[in-house]
């Protein structure tokens, strides 16, 4: 029997409303009825306590640290996974079979080279463009090279368009990035996976090939792994939002992309790694940092810490730190931003004011060490989480689009601007007065 919650209106009437409880216990008000009922609706800036849709992606208890993908903990499948096993669980919801897995692997190797003439409009970009701006377009502009992938109606056709886009998004990353340094664009090799081929286009040249250790291969691929998926953040909820419009999966993705750029959000990582680096270049010590970013005034943060859902820790966090002691020691790299991350780390957790908000390091505080000691540059940070975040925009996308109740998000507003009033006249409305328009 379903639970009812019971409001007051402020004129004494009284609505019985839903109460939805998701499969790990989260209760949840279902509102959907309450205009057509009441006259009212609800109002949650920034959607701190909203619920925007049913998901059965993934699951996140931000009081416990906990994540899990498909029911599986992050814990886990960081340990036992590889970012392409992770993206067939998230996408299709169950770990995929041998042959399942070998399908989906033949079909990005298939599809992991660029069309011929797309490579030029790399050279359209001045060369100081940021490559989310050229990863966001471009991403765009694959559609126009693959019209029937504008039109999913069955799974099979889904499975060829996530592939292509999850092994083309890395193929367009890596020719940004070539494109940004003068340097010939490398095709992909069909005897590589997916990180190390990512690698190989990154950094071999014409005349000679990169090949990356396993030690190296595997960092990236956790990397992507974590943040493969994360539920309704920012970009997803974009995804959804477009897609609930019926926009297709590369105009969703594109949108997706838009939407991580902001340094709030996954532009966060570059965003630390330059707040390091601001930090060891400058005589500002790691106590008058932290007293700056205790200040409102300054709208300094710290970079890499906080998060909307997590008040205890990010998992996440915990996989990477450790991930980036064990790459930097065994690459033999010293760099002294990962002290340096340490010593704010331990400074910020001992002082009120980050226990009292209950702000901890995110996935971003040390992500970008990983990404410094394999070499990647800090403007393609946001642009290798984008490329992790492929699987999870896929997913979500596939959720609407899979579902025959769908329907197109819209949300309401409370309205706080001006009520109706009369026309100005040119000769009412101040400064140099021009001839009212007959
Ligand atoms: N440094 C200093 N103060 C902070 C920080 C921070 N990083 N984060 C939050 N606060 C303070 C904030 O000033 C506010 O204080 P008060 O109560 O005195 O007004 C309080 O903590 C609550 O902050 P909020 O801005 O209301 O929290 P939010 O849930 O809206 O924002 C956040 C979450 C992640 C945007 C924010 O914590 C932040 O700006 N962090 C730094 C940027 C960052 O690392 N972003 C990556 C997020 S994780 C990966 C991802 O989503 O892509």
């Amino acid at each position: 029997m379903t639970a009812n919650a019971v409001l007051t209106l402020p004129d004494g009437q009284t609505v019985a409303l839903p109460v939805v409880v998701g499969s790990e216990g989260e209760k949840a008000i279902d509102i959907s009825r309450l205009r057509y009922r009441t006259g009212h609706i609800t109002v949650d800036d920034a959607y701190e306590n909203t619920g925007s849709c049913r998901s059965a992606i993934t699951f996140i208890d931000g009081d416990r640290g906990v994540l899990r993908y498909r029911g599986y903990p992050i814990e886990e499948v960081a340990k036992r996974s590889t970012f392409i096993e992770a993206a067939q669980l998230l996408i299709w919801g169950e770990l995929p079979t041998t042959e399942q897995r070998m399908r989906f692997s033949d079909l990005l190797t298939d599809n992991s080279a660029l069309p011929e003439d797309f490579r030029r409009h790399f050279s359209g970009f001045p060369p100081h463009a940021h490559p989310m701006s050229i990863l966001s377009a471009m991403i765009n502009c694959l559609q126009a090279y693959d019209l029937p992938g504008q039109v999913i109606d069955d799974e099979e056709e889904l499975e060829r368009v996530a592939a292509s886009l999850i092994s083309k998004v890395r193929t367009i990353a890596s020719a940004a990035y070539k494109s940004s340094i003068s340097e010939p664009i490398m095709y992909p090799r069909y005897d590589m996976k997916y990180t190390e081929n990512f690698l190989h286009m990154m950094f071999s040249r014409p005349y000679r090939d990169y090949v990356p250790s396993p030690e190296a291969t595997r960092a990236l691929d956790l990397f992507l792994m974590l943040h493969a998926d994360h539920e309704q953040n920012c970009s997803t909820s974009t995804v959804r939002m477009v897609a609930s419009g019926q926009a297709n999966l590369y105009a969703s993705a594109a949108a997706g992309v838009c939407a991580l750029w902001g340094r709030l959000h996954g532009g966060a990582n570059q965003a630390v790694l330059e707040m390091l680096t601001a930090i060891q270049t400058s005589d500002v010590s790691i106590h008058d940092y932290v007293t700056k970013v205790k200040d409102r005034r300054s709208k300094v943060r710290l970079m890499g810490f906080g998060h909307r859902v997590y008040k205890n820790f990010d998992p996440r966090a915990l996989i990477l730190k450790k991930a980036a002691d064990d790459l930097l020691d065994q690459m033999h790299v010293a760099d002294p931003r990962l002290e340096l991350a340490r010593q704010l780390e331990a400074v910020a957790l001992a002082d009120d004011y980050f226990i009292e908000r209950r702000l901890y390091p995110n996935v971003d505080f040390y992500s970008g060490i990983i990404l410094t000691a394999l070499g990647i540059p800090v403007e393609m940070f946001t642009v290798l989480f984008a490329i992790g975040r492929m699987p999870g925009w896929i997913a979500n996308w596939a959720e609407i689009h899979r579902d025959p109740e769908s329907r197109i998000y819209r949300p309401r507003q409370v309205y706080v601007g001006q009520t109706e009033r009369p026309w100005l006249l040119q000769s009412q409305r101040g400064g140099s007065s021009e001839p009212d328009p007959v």
